[in-house]
């Protein structure tokens, strides 16, 4: 029996309400859902960090590429590292390395703390310390034939620079055969490179754990690069009590290297969220601690957080590049025999003014990663506070105020600039400057005001 009308217009209606109710509710949830993801939205992009990255990262990309992070197999860090690394050479059953070195680690006696622990270990070793600060195409041909004669099954690379691009070269050559001028360019090996332990000795430049190597070509003389990602060792060691011995000339000269990799890193055009939080972090450590560890070479806490600081800022730039201070750096540090870390200092105020005014809203997050939050989300005052952050560190680890102070020629700019616009670290830079602009940015940093220093 059906039920009476109005009972069943009673629920007619009820339902309609019902009906109209969900509808109202949908309609709402709809609204409340497109109320969030525009307030995402305008998080995203009213929020330094993740505005600039939303959709194309900093900047926009061709196509669906994607990226690619770059880490060697294993990393130690820390106190403890260089021990823990070679107990885990011995559990893989390597019983004989090349020591790769250069002469003035073996005649500090800075090798001695390697070969202790190496001999504690019964590890086997050939000790190889040609090495120029760039190896020649000699270096690596003698290395080469020393691990056959030796029948070295692995390499130990042991410094700062030079030893971890000396061993790259003789271990991609030995597996992957013919002259190591054969690999020069991007990812020509075919074959894993023999297994490398890079130990660290400085903390500035990630060749213990990056995919990049220069060897010099000494018929030609020429610079030959490689990019590989078989390049990268198998176990990258950055144990900071080997970094307590560094002057702390070679402190602040490898810190601000660390910090350059990091910035340049950040604002590139193939940095990812995952090499900005490298970065970030790395840019926070050494503006903390590398004044500290410039100060006293042996506070620990320092010496820690800058070893693990320039493993973070490697991270950065073995997948997202580096930029013009490198570029100009590359060319002016070989002109003038300058350290690479000293010129990279120097210049980076002047390349990141030039950069500001192209990507201002990326030097937010620098900033407040330097300490100063109270910029808010006001890019032009984080520029600001950025560029004076750089300076007065530059100072206060005693890097020379400018090129004027070492001795560079003016007169060599022009050819210089030439060279910086083809080197490859170029092509990251966040802005292509022209020729006249690379030029004004070696004249900038040729008077740049600073302190005059009294270690050079
Ligand atoms: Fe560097």
């Amino acid at each position: 029996m059906g039920e009476p009308e109005h009972t069943q217009k009673r629920a007619r209606s009820a339902q309609g309400e019902t009906d109209s109710k969900m509808e109202h509710d949908r309609e709402h949830e709809v609204e409340e859902r497109v109320r969030l993801f525009t307030d995402l939205e305008w998080d995203l992009a009213g929020h330094s960090t993740l505005g600039p990255h939303s959709v194309n990262y900093h900047h926009p990309r061709p196509g669906n590429k994607g990226s690619v992070f770059f880490m060697p197999n294993r990393s130690f860090l820390g106190e403890g590292a260089l021990h823990n690394a070679l107990q885990s050479v011995k559990a893989l059953g390597l019983k004989k390395a090349l020591l790769v070195t250069d002469k003035m680690l073996v005649k500090s006696g800075a090798v001695k703390t390697l070969t202790d622990v190496l001999d504690k270990a019964s590890i086997k070793y050939s000790i190889f310390h040609w090495c120029d600060p760039i190896p020649s195409c000699a270096q690596v041909e003698s290395g080469l034939k020393l691990v056959q004669q030796e029948g070295c099954e692995f390499i130990i690379s042991f410094g700062c620079h030079a030893p971890h691009n000396c061993a790259k070269a003789i271990g991609i050559a030995f597996t992957n055969g013919g002259s190591i001028r054969d690999y020069a360019g991007a990812d020509k090996s075919r074959k894993p490179m023999l297994p490398l332990v890079a130990v660290n000795t400085a903390a500035g430049t990630g060749a213990e754990m990056d995919r990049f190597c220069t060897i010099k070509d000494e018929h030609t003389g020429q610079n030959l690069d490689m990019v590989d990602w078989r390049l990268m060792p198998a176990l990258a060691v950055n144990d900071p009590t080997l970094t307590v011995g560094m002057p702390p000339r070679l402190t602040a000269a490898t810190g601000m290297d660390a910090l350059t990799h990091a910035i340049e890193a950040y604002v590139s055009t193939a940095s990812t969220p995952v090499t900005d939080a490298s970065a970030l972090h790395a840019i926070r450590l050494i503006s903390t601690y590398l004044p500290e560890a410039v100060e006293d070479g042996t506070n620990a806490k320092a010496r820690d957080m800058m070893a693990h600081a320039e493993f973070l800022a490697a991270m950065a730039f073995n997948s997202a590049g580096l930029g013009y201070v490198h570029a100009m750096s590359h060319q002016i540090g070989p002109a003038f025999s300058l350290a690479h870390g000293m010129c990279n200092a120097i210049l980076l105020g002047p390349v990141q003014e030039y950069n500001a005014k192209y990507v201002p809203a990326l030097f937010i997050d620098i900033a407040h990663a330097m300490g100063f939050v109270e910029v808010g989300q006001d890019s032009g005052r984080a520029v600001k506070a950025v560029l004076e952050c750089i300076r007065t560190l530059k100072d206060k680890v005693g890097i020379p105020k400018n090129f004027q102070a070492l001795n560079a020629n003016p007169a060599d700019f022009l050819r210089l600039a030439e060279a910086a616009m083809k080197d490859a670290c170029a092509s990251t830079n966040p802005h292509q400057p022209t020729k006249d602009e690379v030029c004004q940015i070696f004249h900038k940093a040729y008077n740049l005001d600073g302190v005059t220093q009294s270690f050079q």
